[in-house]
């Protein structure tokens, strides 16, 4: 399985990303997950996407696509095929990824758009929580951890995300309907995109999966 999650801030990218690495084995390959990492091992890169995450701002495209380009080589990724969450958010890392597909010789199989009104992401940003340790994604309200505070899946400490400020959270929206939104009508031209409208996760996740024949 090859797959591209596209979509808002906060519409549940990593939160169905998640259910499907969980039930269909592919691998969750998420950009931002991976900057944040690189931040807490205090690396150049984590250094150089801080003050652009901070600001709720795209990352270049050049360190990205190259970041991204080495992850998807490893053998793992090759075996078990992915689901990308927050690439690609250009129309350049689009191409990137298109380019990465002939050399391997491979093919994307859909692109899955989920969709939200701005109003909701905000609602969904600002309660959501998010473990230091594993990244396992929860809310205030429609999804809180058994004991606050503490992750069900590792017992590590929940945090709020940096980037989940409202101005921020106001800021990314914009970015995403200025530059990401492209991204969705170019793979609109390759017959690609399954439109969905990113209600309850487990709907959602119902919906998903008929659009992808599982
Ligand atoms: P990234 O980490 O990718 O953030 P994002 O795309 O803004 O997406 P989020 O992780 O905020 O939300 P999500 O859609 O995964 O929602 P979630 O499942 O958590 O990127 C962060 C930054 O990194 C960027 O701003 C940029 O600076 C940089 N970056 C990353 N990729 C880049 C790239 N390709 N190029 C350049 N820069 C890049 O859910 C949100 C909340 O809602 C949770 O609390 C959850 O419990 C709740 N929820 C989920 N689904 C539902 C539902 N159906 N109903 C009710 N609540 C729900």
């Amino acid at each position: 399985m090859r797959i591209v999650l596209v979509g808002p801030p906060g519409v549940g990218k990593g939160t169905q990303a998640a259910l499907l690495q969980q039930r269909h084995g592919a691998l969750h390959i998420s950009s931002g997950d991976i900057f944040r990492a690189e931040l807490k091992a205090e690396t150049e890169l984590g250094r150089l996407a801080k003050s652009y995450m901070e600001r709720g701002e795209l990352v270049p495209d050049d360190v990205t696509i190259r970041m991204m380009a080495t992850r998807l080589d490893s053998p793992e990724v090759r075996e078990k095929g992915f689901l990308l969450d927050g690439f690609p958010r250009t129309v350049a890392q689009a191409e990137a990824l298109d380019e990465w597909f002939r050399q391997n010789g491979v093919r994307l199989d859909a692109v899955i758009a989920l969709e939200v009104e701005d109003e909701e992401v905000v609602r969904r940003l600002s309660g959501r929580l998010t473990c230091r340790q594993c990244g396992a994604i929860y809310h205030r309200e429609n999804h809180p951890p058994k004991v606050e505070g503490v992750c069900d899946a590792c017992g590590g400490e929940l945090i709020v995300r940096k980037d989940d400020q409202e101005e921020t959270i106001r800021e990314r929206l914009r970015v995403y309907h200025e530059t990401t939104k492209p991204v969705v009508d170019y793979y609109e031209r390759q017959g690609l995109v399954r439109r969905i409208e990113a209600r309850e996760v487990e709907s959602t996740y119902a919906k998903i999966k008929a659009a992808l024949g599982l």
